[in-house]
C-alpha cells in the first residue's frame, strides 16, 4: 500500500489498552466511497504485525480483571452501547453508507441489527444458563457452568461493517473474554464508530482492542498463542488460510463463509410476492449478502411469467449512490469486486446462458466516479453452470427451470455451500418437506433467503462454515467453553462409576 502525501483528511487511529495512537510504521491506507471514488473519507493505520501483537498483550493483561466482573455487570456497560448506538444511528448509517455504497434504508438496517445484537447479548448477562443436574452419588452436587476462552481474534468483511462485528464482539464480551478486531480494509470507519461506543459506554482499556490494516494483521490474530478463539467471516479461500494458520496452536476457530442460496419458486406459489422476494433477495445490499438469493429456481409451469416479471421488475430498479432518496441499488464495494461481477457475466454469457436484463458496468453520468454494474438476471441457466454454482457477490441472480419440488431441492443441495435457502409455496406438505430436506443453516417460507434476526443462530453447512453458530445463544457456544463441576459434601470418597450398589 502507498504512503498517502500528508493533507487535511482525518487520520484515523488503532486502539490499543485503552490508547488510540498510530503504528509506529507510519503507514496509511485510504478508505474512499465505491460511489465516488473522489470522496476520500479518511486515512487509516496500515499496521504491523508488532501493532496485532501488542494488542493481543494488552488483551491478555486485561483478561485478568474483566473475566472476574459479573457478567449483568458487563452486560450494564453492553446495555448501554445499545442505547448510544440507537442514539447515533443516523450517524453512523450515512457513515457506513459513504464507505460502504449500500442504500441508507439498509445501511440503517445494519445498525439496526448492532443494536439488536447488543441489548439481546447483554440480556444473557443474567441469563448464561448452565445445567444442575442430580448426582448419581450422595450428598454430591453437580453442574455446568460457562467460562471465557481468553482473547478473543475477529475478523470481520465489509459489507456489514457494523452489524457483523456486534455479533462477535458483543457475545464474546459478556462472556468475559476480551477482543483484538480486525475489520475489512474496506469499512474501517464504521468499525471505530463501534468501538468508540463500547469505550464511552464503559469497556475498560485494554478489553476491546482495533487494529485496522491488512492480512499481516490477520495473520498474528489466527496464529499467536496468546489467542484463544478466533472467528471469522469473509470467503471461503480465505477462511480456509485462518483455520490453517489457527489449527497448530489448537484455537477454538469460528468460521461463517460463503453463500450460494437458492429461493425455490413452486407452481403453487404467490408469485408476485415471489418476485418481490427475489429482487429484494437478489439485489439488496448490492447482492452483496452472504445470504443473498443468488439462485432462483423456478417450477416449469410458472418459469415464463416468473421470469419476465422479474425482469421487468429488476430492470426499472433505480441504481446510485445509496445516500441518495430513492435510489434502490448501490455500487459494488470496489474495482476488484466489480471485476469480479463483470467476468462472472462473461462467464455466464460463455457457458449459454440466457442475459434476460442488466449484464453491463454503469460508466457515464452519476456512474462516472463510482463502481456501479446493472442488476443483472441470467436466464436458461443450468445447475452446472459455473454461475449457478460459484459464489459471484453481486448483482447477479441466475434463473434456472425445474419440473418438481424434488428436483429443486435437489438442484438446492447441489452446490458446495449450505448458509440460506426459501421456498415460495402454499402447500404445507411442500414447505415442510423442504424445511427438512434442504441442507442449509437458515431456511425461510415465503419469504427471501436474507433476513435473518439476531436471536437465532446464524451460519451454515458445508463450504459455508465449520459447524459452529454465531447470533442466538449458539454465540454464546463459541465465546465460551463448559466447566462441569462436582461438589462432594459427604466427607468420604465416594467413587463415580464404582460405588452404585448403595441406596
Ligand atoms: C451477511 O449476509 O453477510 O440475514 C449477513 C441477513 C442479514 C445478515 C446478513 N441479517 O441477510
Amino acid at each position: 500500500m502507498q504512503t498517502p502525501k500528508a493533507t487535511a483528511t482525518a487520520v484515523f487511529d488503532n486502539l490499543i489498552g485503552g490508547r488510540w495512537s498510530p503504528s509506529p510504521s507510519g503507514r496509511l491506507f485510504e478508505n474512499r466511497n465505491p460511489a465516488d471514488h473522489d470522496d476520500l473519507i479518511g486515512l487509516f493505520q496500515d499496521s504491523t504485525p508488532e501493532d496485532a501483537e501488542r494488542a493481543i498483550a494488552a488483551a491478555a493483561r486485561a483478561f485478568a480483571d474483566w473475566r472476574l466482573v459479573p457478567a449483568p455487570r458487563r452486560a450494564e456497560i453492553l446495555f448501554r452501547a445499545a442505547q448510544l448506538i440507537a442514539d447515533r444511528k443516523e450517524t453512523f448509517a450515512r457513515e457506513m453508507t459513504r464507505e460502504m455504497g449500500k442504500v441508507l434504508e439498509e445501511t440503517r438496517g445494519d445498525v439496526q441489527e448492532a443494536i439488536d445484537m447488543s441489548f439481546f447479548m447483554a440480556g444473557e448477562g443474567r441469563r448464561m444458563y448452565g445445567q444442575t443436574v442430580p448426582s448419581e452419588l450422595r450428598d454430591k452436587f453437580a453442574m455446568s457452568v460457562r467460562q471465557p476462552l481468553g482473547v478473543c481474534g475477529v475478523i470481520t468483511p465489509w459489507n456489514f461493517p457494523m452489524a457483523i462485528p456486534s455479533w462477535k464482539i458483543i457475545p464474546a464480551l459478556v462472556c468475559g473474554n476480551t477482543v483484538v478486531f480486525k475489520p475489512s480494509s474496506l469499512t474501517p470507519l464504521s468499525a471505530i464508530n463501534f468501538v468508540k461506543v463500547l469505550e464511552e459506554a464503559g469497556v475498560p482499556a485494554g478489553v476491546v482492542n482495533l487494529v485496522t490494516g491488512g492480512p499481516d494483521v490477520g495473520t498474528v490474530l489466527a496464529t499467536h498463542d496468546a489467542i484463544s478463539v478466533i472467528s471469522f467471516t469473509g470467503s471461503t479461500a480465505v477462511g480456509r488460510l485462518v483455520n490453517q494458520n489457527a489449527a497448530p496452536g489448537f484455537k477454538k476457530v469460528h468460521l461463517e463463509m460463503g453463500g450460494k442460496n437458492i429461493v425455490m419458486v413452486m407452481d403453487d406459489a404467490q408469485l408476485e410476492l415471489a418476485i418481490e422476494g427475489c429482487v429484494w433477495g437478489g439485489f439488496g445490499t448490492t447482492g452483496q449478502r452472504c445470504t443473498a438469493a443468488s439462485r432462483v429456481v423456478v417450477h416449469e409451469r410458472v418459469y415464463d411469467a416468473f421470469l419476465t416479471e422479474f425482469a421487468a421488475r429488476v430492470k426499472s430498479l433505480r441504481v446510485g449512490n445509496g445516500a441518495q432518496d430513492g435510489v434502490q441499488m448501490g455500487p459494488s464495494i470496489s474495482e476488484s469486486q466489480l471485476s469480479t461481477v463483470m467476468r462472472y457475466v462473461e462467464i455466464g454469457k460463455q457457458e449459454g446462458a440466457t442475459v434476460v436484463t442488466g449484464g453491463h458496468r454503469l460508466t457515464t453520468g452519476p456512474y462516472a466516479r463510482g463502481w456501479f454494474h446493472e442488476p443483472t438476471i441470467f436466464g436458461d441457466v443450468t445447475p452446472s453452470m459455473r454461475i449457478a454454482r460459484e459464489e459471484i457477490f453481486g448483482p447477479v441472480v441466475s434463473v434456472m427451470r425445474c419440473r418438481s419440488l424434488a428436483e429443486a431441492i435437489d438442484i438446492g443441495n447441489s452446490v458446495a455451500y449450505g448458509l440460506s435457502a426459501s421456498i415460495y409455496t402454499r402447500d404445507i406438505n411442500k414447505a415442510f418437506t423442504a424445511m427438512r430436506d434442504i441442507y442449509t443453516g437458515i431456511f425461510y417460507v415465503n419469504a427471501p433467503t436474507i433476513g435473518a434476526e439476531v436471536h437465532l443462530p446464524f451460519g451454515g453447512t458445508k463450504a459455508t462454515g465449520n459447524g459452529h453458530r454465531e447470533a442466538g445463544t449458539a454465540a454464546l457456544d463459541v465465546f465460551s467453553e463448559w466447566k462441569s463441576i462436582y461438589v462432594d459434601f459427604s466427607g468420604r470418597l465416594q467413587r463415580a462409576q464404582i460405588d452404585t450398589q448403595e441406596l
